[in-house]
């Protein structure tokens, strides 16, 4: 069977469906990692919490799922929605979303091994009672919780009752059960710009250099690529009237791809934030489903995030630099058209080509077949381009599925294109993390060559590193 085979380092159910990243953190000298998730289909279904464990991000190990839909009372019937994690007073808890029948309550677990969750008796921890007066118990989600100063807090999204519009609101704790109101963190309600949709889903919030990252994946969102798409604000959370004060209104998309959505962090114990993603996006099957691989959905692979002049930028994790097998570099001028690089061809690798902008496109077609049916990504005036049409056979016959536009430094004197692909899938980043473009695709098995291309004559330094992950 031609291409069914599973990622090489990407994050997949051992079966069945995924979506969100969940619970991203680090207990017991492992990074744990959970998702959510349906075994038994490749569609979305009664979600349960799937769970890998590694050290490195790249490697995983499958351990047994962490929540299943088992409590009639608040998390049976649409099962246990996204959440976070975190280590307080040497327990491991995951607080969640428990979602019934237009009641949706958070609750929590909690483990002493990082495998055997107990769900609480006392669930849910937040229910209608804790709303503030204008928020609706049927949409009231996707908790994350980190701690400050001895205690936790948590960021939950909450619709209004009237309006189709969402705050997030903000709790805390002493013991994580008991749980007090602590004020409106961010609302939608105003906001002028249609970049904040209806429901914000998965917030999250952290620090970066003195400045706090608010990121949201808001529903029905207008100007976007997906009707769905993760955003970020950046600005400084008040704790004691728990406002979210934003240092500018500007509303930025993550990353303008086509597949990327309700993106989680968290720290590791050398001080990075790293972020990953569901790598894929609603309204579409996703694209390992289609072509009957015997799971669905992936997570985007983790990358470093940091903060430059109220912009995000974002880099795959260094670890996988460790799985880099064999360089390739070359320095070529190219005297306009199409170059084929032999030394590039290959599904599961990092390459980088770095060229002085002229007044034309230059790119790169990987995933091709030599017939010019490939994943074009170029640049051309100011913007990185990155068309999936021909490597995606005829799954998403929508021109607004095939192909995504990013940004790149207005002041460039170089562009520079880094491409991790791994089968199914490339993360474009552009410029150093400036911006990036996270896409998905079907490559027949003829479809692994690499080319260059460019309009006008160029000189490209391209360089290639294979990975290997046994
Ligand atoms: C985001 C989301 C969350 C919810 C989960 C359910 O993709 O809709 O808001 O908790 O998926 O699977």
């Amino acid at each position: 069977m031609e291409n069914r085979t599973r990622y090489a380092f990407h994050v997949t159910g051992q079966t069945g469906w995924i979506n969100d990243p969940n619970g991203f953190s680090w207990y017991g000298d492992k990074i744990h990692l959970f998702f959510q998730h349906n075994p038994y289909k490749n569609t979305w279904g009664p979600m349960h919490w799937g769970h890998v464990t590694g050290t490195d991000f790249v490697k995983w190990t499958y351990e047994k799922i962490a929540l299943s839909p088992d409590r009639p009372r608040y998390d049976s019937i649409f099962g246990a929605f996204s959440g976070s994690a975190i280590e307080f007073q040497g327990k491991y808890y995951l607080v969640y979303t428990g979602c019934n029948l237009r009641r949706q309550t958070q609750c929590i677990a909690v483990s002493d091994n990082g495998v055997d969750f107990t769900k609480y008796d006392g669930n849910p921890v937040l229910d209608k009672k804790d709303l503030p007066k204008k928020s609706s118990i049927a949409n009231f989600r996707d908790p994350k919780v980190w701690e400050k100063g001895g205690k936790v807090y948590m960021l939950v999204s909450a619709k209004n009752k009237y309006g189709g519009r969402s705050r997030l609101l903000l709790y805390h704790t002493n013991n994580m059960t008991e749980w007090s109101y602590g004020g409106v963190v961010f609302s939608n309600q105003k906001a002028k710009t249609a970049a904040l949709g209806h429901m914000m889903e998965c917030p999250d919030i952290f620090t970066l250099g003195g400045t706090d990252v608010l990121i949201i994946s808001p529903q029905k969102v207008k100007g976007h690529k997906n009707r769905d798409a993760s955003v970020y604000v950046t600005g400084k959370l008040n704790y004691g009237t728990g406002g979210f004060e934003c240092a500018e209104k500007n509303v930025r998309e993550i990353d303008n791809g086509t597949d990327f959505y309700a993106p989680q962090t968290m720290q590791t114990p050398d001080g990075r934030r790293v972020m990953a993603a569901w790598m894929a996006t609603w309204n579409r099957v996703p694209i390992n489903a289609l072509l009957g691989c015997g799971y669905a959905g992936a997570l985007t692979f983790p990358r470093e995030l940091t903060l430059s002049d109220g912009r995000l930028f974002q880099n795959p994790v260094r670890e996988i630099e460790r799985y880099y097998t064999e360089r390739y570099e070359e320095k070529i001028t190219l005297l306009g058209g199409t170059r084929y690089i032999e030394e590039l061809s290959g599904k599961v690798q990092n390459i980088t080509i770095e060229f002085l902008p002229t007044g034309g496109k230059t790119g790169i077609s990987v995933f091709d077949d030599g017939k010019g049916n490939g994943l074009k990504i170029y640049y051309e005036n100011r913007t990185v381009t990155l068309d999936r049409s021909k490597v995606i056979r005829d799954f998403y016959p929508s021109p607004s599925a095939t192909t995504a536009v990013c940004d790149t430094p207005s002041d460039a004197k170089k562009i520079k294109l880094r491409l991790l692909m791994d089968k199914y899938s490339c993360e474009v980043f552009v410029c150093d993390g400036y911006s990036a473009m996270t896409t998905t695709v079907a490559p027949l098995d003829a479809q692994i060559k690499t080319y260059i291309f460019s309009d006008e004559e160029v000189f490209v330094t391209v360089a290639r590193d294979r990975i290997e992950v046994k």
